[in-house]
């Protein structure tokens, strides 16, 4: 009998001493680790689990585990689940984008396994996650430079091909309109030689609309000299001085630019737009080919104008900048509450080309010029955020150490 106790505690212990274990090296897990049952609750969810989706561990518990997740996995995620409680798969390995609690988003590499019982039936999962946000960031950043350097190559190539042609037609309109002027005694002088009645060509140019054709041409011409200059930023190492910059003065100016350009075309008034500004400053100046920096900054706050332009009646439009210190970055944000733009959108807008307006308006250079200029030639980074139906946040991150900067 006293044998049989010990035998009993022994085997106690050793539980115990297992289930420590397992214990320990669960909530050790640098992945997270859940366990979900055949009607999709979460049954149990690691420390680190708790920690990625920034919940109490014991919220979590009894929760979907659909729930967690972005609403764009959501149908994949179903259809997974779908798949691995038939057995038509007994694993599945993909990247999700989870949701934390207040709503932000991270990316995870899910691993998940199904779970049998002991005769054969479903009886839930076990899945791994992994949080790949960082990885996933330079990935894009590192998809988005490759893509800049092969359509930036070809651009800057095109655009030098084509300035000459296009100084020559420009040149040569302004050519023939200073043959045509009657300011020029030149032209007159002529006329007299050859017999001209050099009234009567004037007024043949005049009812003819002469004059308008050629400035068509120039505005057309113009045009395309700027979008020119646009694609010779991608591969144009600026030569300008690097100058310490204060981020207040530069964004005003940068805002004033954009603005004049609002009243030259006199599509959309800027003056409507209300502009909010949160700058710290106490941020130090930082060192920046400023041109550059300011030309980006322009391109932004000209999409956000822009976009509200086009929105609804509503809220008065408004675009909020705002600066701030993070780490080793100094931060510029460009906030708008227009009509923001969709996931599919936000992923392409960096993209050489790539434009949602008519032809005419939109040349699709601004952002991927933007791109160029804040992380290649300053080693900055440079994103969007948007929610559909409240607006857009560009958000540009400059190094206070630019250390290689160009
Ligand atoms: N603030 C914004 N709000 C909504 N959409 C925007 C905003 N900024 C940029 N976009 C989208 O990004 C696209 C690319 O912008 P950009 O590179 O400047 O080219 P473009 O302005 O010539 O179209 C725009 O066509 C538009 O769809
Ligand atoms: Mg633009």
């Amino acid at each position: 009998m006293p044998d049989k106790l010990t035998d009993h505690s022994q085997i106690e212990n050793a539980l115990r001493e297992s289930e420590e274990r397992l214990r320990v090296i669960v909530e050790a897990s640098q992945s997270g680790i859940v366990q979900i049952d055949i009607k999709g609750l979460i049954q149990f969810a690691n420390r680190r689990m708790a920690e990625m989706l920034a919940y109490p561990p014991e919220e979590l518990i009894g929760s979907l585990y659909v729930g967690h997740l972005h609403d764009s996995e959501r149908s994949g995620a179903s259809v997974s689940l779908g798949q691995l409680a038939s057995g038509e798969v007994d694993h599945v390995c993909t990247e999700r984008r989870y949701l934390r609690k207040d709503g932000s988003e991270f990316w995870g590499y899910l691993s998940g396994r199904r779970l049998d019982g002991p005769d054969g039936t479903f009886k839930g999962l076990v899945c791994t996650i992994t949080d790949i946000t960082e990885r996933k960031r330079i990935q894009d950043i590192m998809v988005q430079t490759e893509k800049m350097t092969m359509i930036g190559g070809l651009a800057a190539g095109m655009a030098h091909e084509l300035n000459n042609p296009l100084g020559a037609i420009l040149q040569n309109v302004q050519n023939i309109q200073r043959r045509i002027s009657p300011l020029l005694n030149a032209n007159q002088v002529i006329c007299d030689e050859i017999g001209l009645d050099f009234d009567l060509l004037q007024q043949y140019l005049k009812k003819r609309g002469i004059d308008e054709l050629l400035n068509h041409i120039t505005t057309a011409g113009t045009r395309a000299a700027g979008i020119i200059t646009n694609m010779l930023a991608f591969s144009r190492k600026g030569s300008a001085a690097l100058e310490p910059t204060e981020l207040s003065q530069l964004i005003d100016k940068a805002v004033e630019l954009a603005a004049c350009d609002y009243d030259l075309k006199k599509k959309y008034d800027f003056r409507t737009i209300r502009i909010v500004r949160k700058y710290d400053m106490a941020i130090p100046p930082i060192i920046m080919n400023r041109a550059e920096i300011e030309q980006a900054l322009m391109n932004i706050v000209k999409n956000a104008a822009q976009a509200l332009a086009e929105r609804q009646a509503g809220a008065q439009p408004q675009i909020t900048l705002r600066t701030l210190c993070s780490g080793q970055y100094a931060i510029i944000e460009i906030a708008d509450n227009g009509p923001g733009m969709h996931q599919e959108i936000a992923r392409r807008v960096f993209d050489p080309f790539f434009s949602t307006k008519e032809i005419g308006v939109g040349t699709g250079l601004g952002l991927s010029v933007a791109y160029a200029l804040v992380v290649n030639n300053h080693r900055g980074l440079i994103k969007v955020d948007s929610v559909p139906g409240k607006g857009c946040k560009f958000t540009v991150s400059l190094p206070f150490n630019p250390g290689g900067t160009q």
